[in-house]
């Protein structure tokens, strides 16, 4: 089992309990492609799926992922419950709680809303995107994606490109990528680049092409509009001229590289329709090993047994 209660971030994790969750995850694969997707290993235990945000492939993946081992799953949704009503996030968690739920997976706004929660449950709670922190199961699915694809993890240049600053997927790609063994570099627009990145255990590249030269793995990142302050960038066109990822640029990688993206794509922003549904692009995978990685964490969790 893993080593922690709650799944809050990766900057924490240890290797062998990022090793455990893709190992299950592999195990649990071929469960998406039978006939009957259901086995019963969390039979009796219930999740709820708390999101403050929107969401499309994370709360639809953690809903599927409960179903398939027979959980029960609840999605709450804050703009039709109480929350309108004033209660606050504490008072909701805790009224779920007491209706007898086992777990929690919350997205939020607020960077550490997760670990808030995590204090005052006795339910396993799971990050699923709070704020600019953290969003772990997107990066445990990136890396399940890429150690499928490219057998290990280990000593892969992996260049992580866009609005890094307000990217809660790319705070957790650089601590699980660099705890794996690769060899992390970012780059984007300076007014979205964070200060100190190296301690993260990131390079900083001095453009894009540096970044993605040589690259085993190419991951565009959205931008965040929605957690910007006006004025970091001069406008989407500028944007995707200067920083996006087209052909040619993808081309500066190994030919064999990877293209990651953890959607949703600003097509023709971030990267080019042309590249997005080419070859070398895994967007597709990474939604399965969503699925697969959402699987393991529950199951790891909430001490499913048997299979
Ligand atoms: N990548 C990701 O978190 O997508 P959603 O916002 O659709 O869940």
């Amino acid at each position: 089992m893993l080593s922690r209660k709650h799944l809050l971030g990766l900057e924490n994790a240890t290797r062998e309990d990022i090793e455990l969750i893709l190992d299950t995850a592999d195990s649990f694969k071929e469960i998406i492609d039978r006939d009957v997707k259901k086995v019963p290993t969390l039979r009796g235990k219930c999740v709820v799926n708390l999101f403050y945000e929107p969401s499309t492939r994370t709360r639809t993946s953690f809903e599927l992922a409960g179903k398939y081992l027979s959980a029960d799953t609840i999605n709450f949704s804050s703009s039709t419950s109480s929350v309108q009503k004033g209660e606050t996030l504490k008072d909701t968690a805790k009224t779920l709680e007491m209706m007898g739920i086992d777990a929690v997976v919350i997205r939020h706004s607020s960077s550490g809303a997760a670990e808030y929660l995590s204090w005052h449950m006795n339910a396993a709670v799971i990050n699923a995107g709070d704020g600019t922190h953290e969003h772990p199961t997107q990066a445990l699915l990136d890396m399940l994606t890429v150690r499928e694809k490219k057998g290990t993890l280990e000593g892969l240049k992996v260049a992580i490109l866009g609005d890094i600053t307000h990217s809660r997927v790319a705070r957790s790609n650089i601590f699980g990528f660099a705890k794996m063994g690769c060899d992390v570099y970012v780059a984007g627009p300076q007014t979205l680049m964070p200060r100190e990145i190296e301690k993260m255990g990131a390079k900083a590249a001095r453009n894009m092409d540096e970044a993605v030269e040589g690259a085993d793995v190419v991951m565009a990142l959205r931008i965040q509009l929605e957690r910007q302050k006006k004025g970091l960038f001069p406008s989407q066109r500028e944007y995707s001229r200067f920083f996006g990822i087209d052909k040619k640029r993808l081309s500066l990688a190994k030919p064999d590289a990877l293209l990651l993206h953890p959607g949703p794509v600003n097509r023709g922003v971030e990267i080019t329709s042309e590249i997005m549904d080419g070859a070398q692009s895994v967007i597709n995978e990474q939604v399965k090993s969503g699925v697969a990685v959402r699987m393991a964490v529950l199951y790891l969790l909430m001490g499913g047994a048997g299979r």
